[in-house]
C-alpha cells in the first residue's frame, strides 16, 4: 500500500563514520553518554532520522479530533513532507502523500470538510476518499474525460499506512513496520484498562500547541525525566513532589514517569471530572506520563488522558500539538466548562515551564564543550532509554537497506 516516494540519505562518509562511533557509544551496554551534537544541529544527519527513527516505526502525525467526521480533510507538513489525514465515508483515518499525481500540485491546502471530493485546483482531477482517481476532465482532449491510454486506476493518491489509538493517527511512512498492536503491545498490555474507554473531546479547550526553538528529541527527553520537577515544576511538586514518581522504562519501546500522586486541585469546591469506571485501585491516585518513540508523549489519568505530537521542523526547531480526552460524555456539558478551562490552563503551564529547559538544552548544543553529557544511575534511565533506541534505530540505517541486504546474502 505504502510507497517510500523518498530515496535514502546518503551521509558523507566522513560525517557516517563520525556518527557511527558516537552512535556506538551511546548504545553500549552499560554506556552513560548521549547522542552528539550533530543528531541535534545537523540537517543530514535528521534526514538519516527521518528515513529510520520515523520511517520504520509507527510516529505520531495527527489527532483523531483533527477529522473528526466522513470527509473531514487535514493537510500537515512532516518533516518536509505534504501529508493529508482524511476520514474517509466508512469512517476510517487515511493518510495520503498530499500531492496530485498527475503534474505534483499541492492537493489539499486547508483543514475543513471535502464533501467526499478531493479536487486538484490545477486541471481539474478529483479524487475520492478513499484516494481513487475519478474525475480526469478533458484528459483525452476538450470535452473528452477519458482516454484509451489513460488508466486512471494506476493514478490515484499514495497512501500512507495509518492507524487511530488513543485519539492519535499514527503512521507507519516505510510500510514494513509489524501492525500498531504488535509493534505497540507493551503500551497496550501496560494501559490495558483503557482500551475501551470513550475519548470525550469537547473541542479547543482540549487543546493546545507550541512552537519551540529545539530539536524534537530534547521535548522527549525532557518528558521522559521527574528529575526537574522540584526547580521547573513548583506547583506540580506541591502535590506530585518528586518522592512519589518511579521511573518507567521499556527498552525499545517507551519510557517515562509514573506518579503515585495524581490528585491536582481545580476547583475551589473540590469539584472533579467523572472518572472512568472500574479501574483498579492503582488508578485512583496514579497516574502515568510516557514518551512512546518516536515522537508522542502521553498522559494518562483515571479521568482523563493526553497525547502530544511532536512535529519537527528541521534539526532546531518543533511543534507541539496536544489533544486531551476526558473519559465521560457528561463532560460536554456547560457546567464543566470552567472546570476544562482551568485543566487546560494548569497543563498550559506545566508545559511552558519547561519551555526554556528545552530551549536551553538546544542552545547547549552548539557547544563544542559538549559531547552528549551523561545520564546518572538512579534519574536518567528513562532518557537514557531513548537514546539508545534512536541511536541503534539510526545504526541499523533504512529497512530498504536491510532488505536489500538481506535479498543479496
Ligand atoms: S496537477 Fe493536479 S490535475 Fe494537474
Ligand atoms: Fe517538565
Amino acid at each position: 500500500m505504502t510507497d517510500i516516494v523518498r530515496t535514502e540519505t546518503i551521509l558523507t562518509s566522513d560525517k557516517l563514520n563520525v556518527l557511527h562511533l558516537a552512535l556506538e557509544s551511546v548504545s553500549a551496554e552499560g554506556g552513560t553518554v548521549g547522542l552528539p551534537n550533530a543528531c541535534y544541529t545537523d540537517d543530514e544527519t535528521m534526514e538519516r532520522e527521518r528515513d529510520t527513527v520515523f520511517a520504520k516505526h509507527w510516529a505520531g502525525l495527527g489527532f483523531t479530533a483533527d477529522i473528526a467526521k466522513p470527509g473531514d480533510c487535514f493537510p500537515i507538513d512532516f518533516l518536509g513532507q505534504p501529508l493529508l489525514m482524511v476520514r474517509d465515508k466508512g469512517g476510517g483515518a487515511r493518510v495520503f502523500h498530499n500531492v496530485c499525481s498527475h503534474r505534483g500540485m499541492i492537493l489539499v491546502e486547508k483543514a475543513g470538510p471535502s464533501k467526499g471530493v478531493l479536487r486538484c485546483r490545477y486541471h481539474s482531477w478529483a479524487y475520492d476518499l478513499e484516494g481513487r482517481l475519478r474525475r480526469t476532465p478533458y484528459v483525452g482532449g476538450a470535452g473528452q474525460d477519458t482516454h484509451p491510454d489513460f488508466d486512471p486506476t494506476c493514478h490515484g493518491l499514495r497512501e500512507v499506512r495509518a492507524h487511530e489509538w488513543l485519539g492519535v493517527v499514527w503512521i507507519n511512512l516505510d510500510g514494513m513496520a509489524p501492525p500498531f498492536e504488535v509493534a505497540n503491545d507493551r503500551i497496550l498490555a501496560r494501559w490495558r484498562e483503557f482500551a475501551d474507554a470513550p475519548l470525550v473531546h469537547t473541542g479547543e479547550d482540549c487543546r493546545l500547541t507550541f512552537e519551540l526553538a529545539t530539536n524534537w528529541k530534547l521535548a522527549i527527553e525532557n518528558y521522559c525525566e521527574a528529575y526537574h520537577l522540584p526547580w521547573v515544576h513548583p506547583a506540580l511538586n506541591s502535590y506530585s513532589r518528586i518522592e512519589d514518581h518511579y521511573n518507567i522504562v521499556e527498552p525499545g519501546h517507551f519510557s517515562g514517569q509514573g506518579s503515585t500522586v495524581y490528585n491536582p486541585i481545580l476547583s475551589p469546591d473540590g469539584r472533579k471530572f467523572p472518572a472512568l469506571p472500574n479501574l483498579s485501585a492503582t488508578w485512583d491516585t496514579g497516574a502515568e506520563y510516557v514518551s512512546l518513540y518516536p515522537n508522542v508523549m502521553l498522559g494518562v489519568h483515571r479521568d482523563h488522558c493526553y497525547a502530544i505530537v511532536v512535529l519537527p521542523d528541521g534539526p532546531t526547531r518543533c511543534r507541539e500539538r496536544l489533544c486531551l480526552h476526558y473519559f465521560d460524555e457528561a463532560v460536554r456539558d456547560p457546567d464543566y466548562a470552567e472546570l476544562r478551562l482551568t485543566n487546560q490552563r494548569t497543563w498550559s503551564q506545566v508545559f511552558m515551564e519547561d519551555v526554556f529547559a528545552v530551549e536551553g538544552m538546544q542552545k547547549g548544543r552548539a557547544s563544542p564543550g559538549f559531547g552528549g553529557g551523561v545520564f546518572t544511575p538512579v534519574m536518567d534511565p528513562p532518557t537514557r532509554c531513548f537514546h539508545v533506541w534512536t541511536a541503534q534505530t539510526m545504526l541499523d540505517g533504512p529497512r530498504g537497506r536491510e532488505a536489500a541486504r538481506a535479498a543479496a546474502e
